[in-house]
Order: C-alpha cells, then structure tokens, then sequence
C-alpha cells in the first residue's frame, strides 16, 4: 500500500516542449497551466518549491525541419527556444528556471550520466542491421526513409508510420524504400547500440507502480499496467545521427544520445544550472517530493524509463507522482503543428492583450484531466462573458463601487452579525480545506471551479442583503454587509492567485493591499476599518460575437488551404508523340521590362531580351507578384513560336510559363542559374 510520505519540498518539472515550433493551447492546457498552478499553490502556503522548465532541442524533427529551411539545427532550435520561453513568461507561468538540452551543462550531465551507467554496466550492447544511405553517408532514421506502404499502397509512407491509413510500420516493412536525403535506395548495414534493459526492471517496476502507488491518475495508472502487462523489452539509448549529445564511449563516433534519453535528464541539469551547489538535495533526498507533469503521449518515458534510469543510477529518487493529462482538441480536431491547426500562445498574446487570465480560466475550466476535451471559441466567449465577468467581476466590482458610494472608499467597520452573516462567513471559510484537497489530488478543473464558488457565495450575498436597500434605512447594515463583502474580495485575490494570477495581482491593487498567503484564508479581518481602497475599475471585460467569429474564420481558412494542399495533382494529360514536343520552341528569356497593364488587373507587360531581340509578352499573373519592376533582371522560361496575340491593344509575342499551385496561384519557371538568354528548353 501506498504510505504518505512527509516530504519536505516538492520538485515540480514540467515536459520539455521541443524546440522544433511555436506552443499552443494544448501545451498550457495539459501541462503548463496546471504544473504553475500547483507549483504557485505550494508558494503561497510558504512551502519549498522548484519548478523546473526548459526547451527540449535534440531529436529527428528538428532536424528534418531544419534540413527543410536550408538551415542548421542550431538555428531552429535558437529560434524556437525563445519564442517558447517568452510566451511562457508572459502567461505568468513561473519556471524557476527555463534553459534549453543544447546547453553544456546539459550535455555534460546527460554525456556523464550515460557514463555512469555504462561503467556500472547497465546496459547490453547489440549490433542490428540498419538501414545506411551510401550517398549521403549516413544511417537513416525511420523518418528519413519513405516507400510504399504495404497497407493501402501510398507511395509516400514514412519509416515509421503511413500517415495516409496511420499504421505504425517499421523502415523494413516499406516497398521499394528509398532515402530522404539522397533519393537513392538504402542499403542494410551493421550498427551497434545500446540498450537499456527495461526486462532487468520489470519486476521492481510492477510492485513501484502497480502496488505502491495505486494513487495515481486513473489514465496514467492504466497506461503504466498495459505496458507492464505486455512486458518490457531492452530500449535503445543511442542513434546513429549528428544532432544531440554524443555517446560518451570509444568506438561511439557518429552516435549520439537518443533523444529520450537526454531530455528528462534535462530536469537535472536545468536544476543544476539553477543551484549549481543545492541541486543535489533537490534529486537525491526522500524529503523531496517529485513531481512530473506532462501529456498522455510521455507516460510510458516518465513512469518507466525515467524512473529505469534513475534507478540503474542509483543515487537519485523516484517521482512520487505523474499526474498526466489527456489532449486537447481544438474545435472537434486533432491539434496539429504542421496542419497549423491550433491557437498559438504568441499569436493570442498579440490578439487578446491582457486577457491571459481569460485562456488561463478557460483552459483549467475544461482541462482534459480525465479524457479529451474540446477548446471551442464559443465556449471560450461564454466562460469568459458568463463566468468571469458575470460572476468573479460583477462580485468584485458591487463590493468595491458600493463602497466608494456609501463609505468614500474606505472600508467600514461591521455591527453586529445577523445568524445569515454567520452562515455565509461559515460557508466561505469552507472554500479553503476544498481547493486544497482538489489541489493537493491534481484536480486542477475542481480546484478551480472552488475557489469560483468563493465568487458565488459572495454574490449570493450580495443579492440577498441588498445593500443599495438597507443604505436607504439603515448604514450600520450597510456597513456590515460591505465589510463582509470585502473580506471576502480579500479572500478572493488568495485563492484566485494559482488560477488567475494577473487577475489576484490586479484586486490587491484595488484593495491597496500587500501580499496576503495561503494561510490567510478564511480570515474575515483581512481588511481593517478606515483601509482606504483603490477606485474601482473593472476586471473583465465582456467578449463581443465579431471577436469570436474571426477567430473562428481564421480556423476555417486554415482548414481550406489544409484542404487545398492535400488535393492531388491534376491527372496527366493524354500521351503526345515526341515531335509533338519538338514543335514548341521553349526558350529562356531575361527580363528588361516589367509592369503592370494599365485598367488590366491581371495583366504584366514583359520585355524580354530573347537573345535575338527585345520581345514584348503579356503574362495574366499580376496578382502574384505586386512588385513587378523586382522581376527586372531575372530569368524566365517562354514559349518563343507561339501565333502572337493583341490583348488590349499591345501584341503579345508568346507565352510565359508559370506552374499553377493547388490554390491556383502562379509562380513563375526559371532556372536555376543564369543562362544565355535565348537558351532553349529541351
Ligand atoms: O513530447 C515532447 O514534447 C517531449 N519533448 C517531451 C520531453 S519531456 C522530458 F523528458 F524532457
Ligand atoms: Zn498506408
């Protein structure tokens, strides 16, 4: 059975996101959010905290993307890492530290930790037969190999999965495989590996997780026993690639770390790079309480090869909870970074100014805790019109305005209670012990909807008491009724501060007061008699349907072009004989002349030199190139024996190739490097 441990200090980590693009909703939604929330929780009651952070910045996408842009990994991984760590920052989530995997101190610890393990023999070396590009002189990882799929016959399947019938495949199950990097058929070759044997750890980890902490999340609980119950097989640490931490050990050249390997190591050396002469307290002490939170998709790392790991180490202790969430969806999809279907922070940043306490509230409110949940724009504008607004600011903004009405701002000292008072006061109090035991469970979404109760209790009173009422008759009621009101404002900027915490930072201000703790919860003399307040100014403000509704456009343009670009090609056209071909006189061209036709919207009026001499050609792509005279100077492809033609008076002398993208648009055909003009196309 699992015994409560008293702990002394919790390490809070949250998944190194890759550093391969931008963070969206789903990122705060199931990781983020929560793991501030509980890491901001713990401050507030003054306990020991580390929140560790960071960018993941090896592996094979990143790679591939940079390979794409004609860029280095480095490069990608710069230009992410601190797009990812500003828009955290500026959602308040609060990393004691946020460093990156392509850090030394990193490929130190990651480089010195393999060592260890290898030098205690804790892992099995294994040659296996790989795939080997011969021209590019490398092994291929599975995403560097396509084929055909020996499924449904897409001659695009990747290595590792067809994403047109979404089988798992491995590079060997692939028709006619051939190599991303050169074009060129792969070759099988030998490599070495190795290999951590997670069958060694079996038994030890089916009695952690399965017997001693049956207190985990359902989902992760459930994930962990189907994995164990399949059996654990020996899992590769190395690669054969050059982007990451290279393996530490002769005979490794052009190896390096696999990319689960190093990265939750990234926990330990962001936390040293913290407290260079603290951190091992942090990992290596029973007093510390650690905790992981991540995505669905990272359990089987974080519950059983980490904690493998660690424990082959042997210096280090065990997370005491993995409390992962399920995914977010966006409007009924799948998120998904390269269909750009998401919302992303730095782009909400822009759009809604100010407003991250609303996607905070709204992402909490929907959490995917125990199954997937659906982000939708509607229910984003009703939480934020009907929940913040309706309820927390209304509350807020009554107390504060019958205030600066009744009493000049200042908050009036209370009579005498009314059994009503008492009840109310009685109920709020309870609001403390209820967040906590949500909190102190990972019930992020119940914590949250809590410490609204808070809200509720205060406007309820409000309503019942009337207090623009009794101000007619009776001010010593007034009084009491708005004291009450503002202790329990007072209460509300304390545990509203996890969940909202821009929001908290606000109705101190207005309450002109310094910082309240955890502790200070339930307590009704918050505020004493005479405390002169701020002016009230509101802290929602409502979201109108037009705001909603281009958000929801920009979503449905992304579906189209999604669409667009996912059509096939056109079919080929019927065969022609190759004289056929040899009747068109294809030629390159330079362009001296270009510009827009006058009262001709699509038109451009080329001059060419064609070798021979100057060659007008009217071309209808003017709406893809709004600076025409930029094309001066560049080479284009034309066919040069085309029946000239008058179009709006100017005799057009052939025709201009351009290749028509899936949208429709045009981009010109040139070639690659300057030729003579009037060089044919053959
Ligand atoms: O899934 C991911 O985005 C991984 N980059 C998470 C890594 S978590 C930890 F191990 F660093
Ligand atoms: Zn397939």
């Amino acid at each position: 059975m699992h015994m409560s441990k008293k702990f002394k200090r919790t390490l809070i980590t949250s998944a190194l996101p890759y550093a391969n693009g931008p963070v969206h909703i789903g990122h705060l939604a199931g990781v983020y959010v929560p793991a501030d929330i509980y890491a901001r929780y713990l401050r507030l009651k003054g306990e020991e905290v580390l929140f560790i952070g960071g960018s993941d910045e090896h592996g094979i996408p990143i790679t591939i993307k940079a390979r794409k842009e004609g860029v280095t990994p480095q490069d990608i991984v710069d230009r992410y890492h601190g797009l990812i760590k500003k828009s955290f920052a500026e959602f308040g989530i609060t990393f004691d530290i946020y460093s990156r995997t392509t850090s030394d101190i990193h490929r130190e610890t990651a480089s010195d930790f393999f060592r260890t393990l290898y030098d205690k023999g804790e892992f099995r070396e294994q040659e296996s037969e790989q795939y080997y590009d011969e021209e590019a002189g490398q092994f291929l990882a599975d995403r560097y190999i396509t084929g055909t799929c020996p499924h449904c016959g897409n001659e695009n399947a990747y290595g590792d999965q067809c994403e047109q019938c979404g089988t798992s495949l491995s590079p060997n199950d692939l028709i006619n495989p051939k190599s991303t990097l050169s074009g060129s058929a792969p070759v099988m070759r030998t490599t070495k590996h190795w290999y951590l044997p997670l069958d060694k750890h079996e038994a030890w980890l089916r009695e952690w997780i399965l017997e001693d902490h049956k207190e985990w999340k359902t989902n992760v609980y459930g994930q962990c026993k189907s994995w164990l119950d399949l059996g654990l097989q020996p899992r590769a640490v190395s690669r054969d690639l050059d982007w990451g931490v290279p393996v530490p050990v002769e005979g490794a050249e052009g190896k390096v770390l696999y990319v689960w390997f190093d990265a939750p190591i990234g926990y330990i050396s962001n936390t040293k790079e913290l407290l260079p002469n603290d951190w091992e307290r942090w990992w290596k002490e029973e007093e510390t309480k650690l905790v992981h939170f991540i995505g669905k998709d990272n359990i089987v790392f974080h519950c059983i090869v980490f904690p493998a790991m660690l424990k082959a180490e042997g210096s280090y202790i065990l997370p005491e909870n993995v409390p992962a969430n399920e995914f977010l969806n966006l409007e009924g999809d799948k998120i998904s970074t390269s269909r750009n279907w998401a919302v992303w922070l730095h782009e909400y940043l822009e759009e809604f100014p100010g407003k991250q306490d609303v996607l905070r509230y709204v992402l909490t409110a929907n959490a995917p805790e125990t199954k997937d949940n659906d982000f939708t724009w509607k229910d984003f504008q009703a939480r934020n019109n009907n929940e913040l607004v309706a309820v927390l600011g209304n509350f807020v903004n009554r107390a504060l305005v019958l205030t600066q009405k009744y009493f000049d701002n200042k908050v009036p000292a209370p009579g005498e209670l009314t059994q009503y008072d008492r009840d109310t006061i009685a109920e709020a109090k309870l609001i403390k012990q209820a967040v906590e035991q949500q909190l102190e469970n990972y019930h992020f979404r119940e914590a949250q909807k809590e410490a609204m109760n808070l809200a509720r209790i205060g406007n309820k009173y409000l309503a019942d008491t009337e207090p623009w009422k009794t101000a007619k008759t009776d001010m010593e009621r007034t009084a009491t009724i708005l004291n009450i009101a503002l202790q329990i404002t007072a209460n509300l900027a304390i545990v509203i501060e996890p969940f909202l915490p821009f929001t908290a930072e606000k109705l101190l201000s207005f309450l002109r007061s310094g910082h309240l703790s955890w502790n200070q919860l339930g307590d009704f003399n918050l505020l004493p008699a005479g405390h002169l307040l701020e002016k009230p100014h509101l802290l929602f403000e409502k979201i109108e349907d037009e705001v909603v509704e281009k958000q929801i456009q920009k979503l449905h343009d992304t579906k189209i072009a999604n669409e667009a670009s996912e059509q096939k090609a056109k079919p080929i056209k019927g065969t022609v004989q190759f004289d056929a071909f040899e009747k068109l006189d294809i030629r390159v061209g330079t362009v001296l002349e270009c510009e827009k036709v006058p009262k001709a919207d699509k038109l451009l009026r080329f001059l060419l030199d064609d070798g021979l001499q100057k060659r007008t050609i009217l071309s209808g792509i003017a709406a893809y190139y709004p600076n025409p005279q930029e094309l001066v100077g560049r080479q284009v492809c034309f066919v040069a024996n085309l029946e000239p033609r008058k179009m709006r008076g100017i005799l057009s002398e052939g025709m201009i190739l351009s290749a028509e993208d899936v949208d429709g648009s045009l981009a010109l055909v040139t070639p690659t490097k300057t030729v003579n003009p009037g060089s044919p196309v053959v």
